[in-house]
């Protein structure tokens, strides 16, 4: 099988030959990927930032056909179209009653594996084909009425905004900051509008992101210097994940107000003391996504048109050939003007 194989920092190969993924389960499926996302979260070990066991196939957003299924899986058959949240959940345990699907104690990541570890962690997207465990909770069908460049959003960054904005309890007619605009923010920038946000404004060093923000509705887009001024909401997403993002997010939000950290975090301290905290009345929201849990309620956005698909304004490059992934990588990681959301193709 062709996939892309993560060997360190600055190091994705295209790899032909890899071992051919099977049914190692009962409850698992392989899929056929159409499309495999890049994201954000794929950076992190790509810029070294965080630790992550070499050899595995990178990526967890996919859409795909389903090739097999398991003998206990029944939900899906082959043929079927498939969106693949970026982790397994179980539907079952603890965590996954309670909605926490994202933390789910049988739950996998795609693309990723410990950096020491007997086990390499679970393949990811970033291939011709992707062993799906847990397929009967894990997979969501396609809905008809869903583009491809949205369907690969939505195994992800679509949700992961909706319920980054969902934690900051923003009620209809607040005003709400986005701190960060790769794909993530840009979604939030969606997600805000459609949960009814009166005022948006929109952060990012980044020009071009900048204005996809305003495309998507953004009433203003800042560059962080420029932020730094504008009047706390009580509504703020931080979707950069860097220390200055972290502290520019906190000075953004308005006593009693809830920032809400979205962006996978690599530094072991967050830029806020415990009594600025206390003394802003500050609720702060971290964590994964749950993905598989969120999904329907942004499936029936859709749906309705409540939400307006941003794929149009930010899958930047929904084309490319899986073979371009190294090059897809380093254009990526150096936010080239003009590229935000890359969607691998087999
Ligand atoms: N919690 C989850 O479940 C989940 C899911 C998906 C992605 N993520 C994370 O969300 C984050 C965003 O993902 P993405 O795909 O949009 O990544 P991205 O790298 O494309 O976007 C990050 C953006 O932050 C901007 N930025 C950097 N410093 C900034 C600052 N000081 N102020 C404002 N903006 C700044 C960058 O210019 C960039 O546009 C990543 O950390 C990713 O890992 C989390
Ligand atoms: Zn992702
Ligand atoms: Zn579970």
């Amino acid at each position: 099988m062709r996939g892309l194989v993560f060997e360190g920092a600055g190091e994705v190969l295209v790899v032909d030959g890899l071992p051919e993924p099977r049914i190692e389960a009962a409850t698992d499926a392989l899929v056929a990927v159409e499309a495999a996302g890049l994201c954000g979260s794929d950076l992190h070990p790509y810029l070294g930032a965080e630790p992550a066991g070499i050899g595995v196939v990178p990526g967890h957003e996919a859409v795909g056909r389903v090739l097999e299924v398991g003998a206990q899986v029944t939900a899906y058959r082959p043929g079927d179209r498939v969106l693949v949240p970026f982790s397994t959940s179980c539907s079952a345990c603890e965590a996954c009653r309670r909605g926490v699907t994202a933390r789910c104690s049988r739950g996998q990541l795609f693309g990723w594996g410990p950096p020491e570890a007997p086990q390499r962690g679970l393949d990811g997207a970033q291939a011709e084909r992707l062993r799906v465990p847990l397929a009967d909770s894990t997979l969501v069908a396609v809905p008809d009425h869903l583009d491809e460049p949205t369907a690969v959003l939505c195994t992800d960054n679509l949700p992961t905004a909706w319920e980054a904005v969902e934690r900051t309890g923003l009620a209809p007619g607040a005003a709400a900051s986005v701190v960060g605009l790769g794909a993530v923010g840009l979604c939030a920038i969606a997600a805000a509008r459609a949960r009814g946000a009166q005022r948006i404004i929109a952060v990012d060093p980044v020009a071009d992101r900048r204005e996809r923000a305003l495309q998507l509705g953004a009433d203003v887009a800042l560059s962080p210097e420029a932020a730094t001024d504008t009047a706390p909401v009580t509504c703020v997403v931080e979707a950069a994940g860097t220390p200055a993002a972290q502290s520019l997010a906190v000075g953004m939000t308005a006593p009693g107000g809830t920032c809400s950290v979205i962006a996978v975090q690599t530094t072991q301290r967050f830029a806020v003391t415990a009594i600025e905290a206390y003394d802003r009345n500050l609720t702060l929201a971290f964590g994964r996504a749950s993905v598989r849990r969120t999904l329907p309620a942004v499936l029936a956005a859709l749906r309705t048109g409540g939400l307006a698909s941003p794929a149009g304004v930010c899958v930047t490059h929904p084309d490319v050939p899986l073979v371009e992934g190294p090059e897809a990588y380093r254009r990526f990681a150096a936010r080239e003007p003009g590229v935000v959301k890359m969607l691998l193709r087999p």
